[in-house]
């Protein structure tokens, strides 16, 4: 076990309860990903287990040492990436690289092996000699990235590592974050995205107002709504809806099914009503907004 988190509460000082006994734990191996709407408390838990805040209560367990207690040696096997960083702008992405990495104890050969690698990763080698102020947001989003991804660390903790990465870069991070969990490496991380959430993820949790709604395989978390497939149609058929569970945007409905029985008898009823539609599974993001909205 890589990371162990047993009834965890934060209340900040004057402040809400941002983190509500989440009781986790996290596979060596694997990728874990933090799913949660604005305000859901991952931010706080993600600095909790890198040791960046004190709990208000709980325990949390990093490659076996207390995230208090043993900080030093919780510290020696993170690397981090932030949600909110502003870099150095002086420095370059290979600077980033290069000195994070000697920063987490590796030597000079190592280090400039490590980062030559994340700055592949990371698309960066065209800018690698260029200072991080002349650079992209999201250029500069991905020197950070780079810096944890140089690091050999055995946990990477990545708050929003791809927020503002365009498709390419991101999907070249994924790929990164992939070879590290095969060399062993476990990563924890957040993220608004689904897909992201869906293709990279081993594990995936959803927190809603410090608390865990659900967490588990991406088919564990699916199963915990009843409908396994849904219809979309770019009008409202009228008349045929009758009990089908519906959610409208727009000119657009959905409609959701527990069974790829009753979704495929559905689209028979609508095709010779004369609409079209398809029958796809349901996605996680289905999943995600359903349980955020059963709990207003
Ligand atoms: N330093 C702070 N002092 C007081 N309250 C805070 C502080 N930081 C966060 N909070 C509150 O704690 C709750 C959880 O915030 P947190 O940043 O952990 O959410 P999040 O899930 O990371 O959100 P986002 O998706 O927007 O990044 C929110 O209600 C927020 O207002
Ligand atoms: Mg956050």
């Amino acid at each position: 076990m890589s990371i162990e988190v047993f009834g965890l509460n934060k209340t900040y000082k004057n402040g809400p309860t941002a983190v509500d006994n989440v009781t986790l734990s996290i596979n060596s191996g694997e990728i874990f990903t933090i799913m949660g709407p604005n305000g859901a408390g991952k931010t706080t838990l993600i600095r909790i287990i890198a040791t960046q805040l004190m709990p208000s209560d709980g325990h949390v367990r990093v490659c076996g040492y207390d995230v208090v207690h043993e900080t030093a040696e919780v510290r020696r096997n993170i690397a981090v990436v932030p949600q909110e960083v502003m870099t150095y702008g002086q420095l370059t992405p290979h600077e980033y690289a290069y000195f994070f990495s000697r920063l987490h104890g590796n030597d000079a050969r190592n280090a400039a092996k490590l980062a030559d690698q994340a700055l592949d990763y990371t698309l960066l080698q065209e800018q690698r000699d260029t200072p991080c102020i002349k650079l992209s947001l999201g250029q500069q989003r991905r020197a950070v990235i780079a810096s944890a991804l140089s690091s050999n660390a055995s946990v990477l903790i990545l708050d929003e590592p791809t927020t503002g990465l365009d498709p390419i870069a991101r999907q070249s991070v994924w790929t990164a974050l992939r070879e590290l969990t095969a060399q062993g490496k476990t990563i924890l991380l957040t993220t608004h995205s689904m897909d992201e959430a869906e293709l990279l993820s081993d594990r995936v949790a959803i927190l809603h107002e410090g608390t865990l709604l659900s967490q588990g395989t991406v088919r564990d978390v699916k199963s915990t709504i009843p409908y396994q497939y849904r219809l979309i149609l770019d009008e409202e058929p009228e008349g045929l809806l009758g009990d089908v569970p519906t959610f409208r945007l727009g000119s657009k409905t959905i409609l959701y099914f527990g069974t790829s029985l009753e979704a495929t008898q559905f689209l028979q009823d609508l095709l010779e009503a004369g609409h079209s539609a398809e029958v796809t599974p349901t996605t996680l993001e289905d999943v995600y907004v359903r349980s955020i909205e059963g709990q207003s």
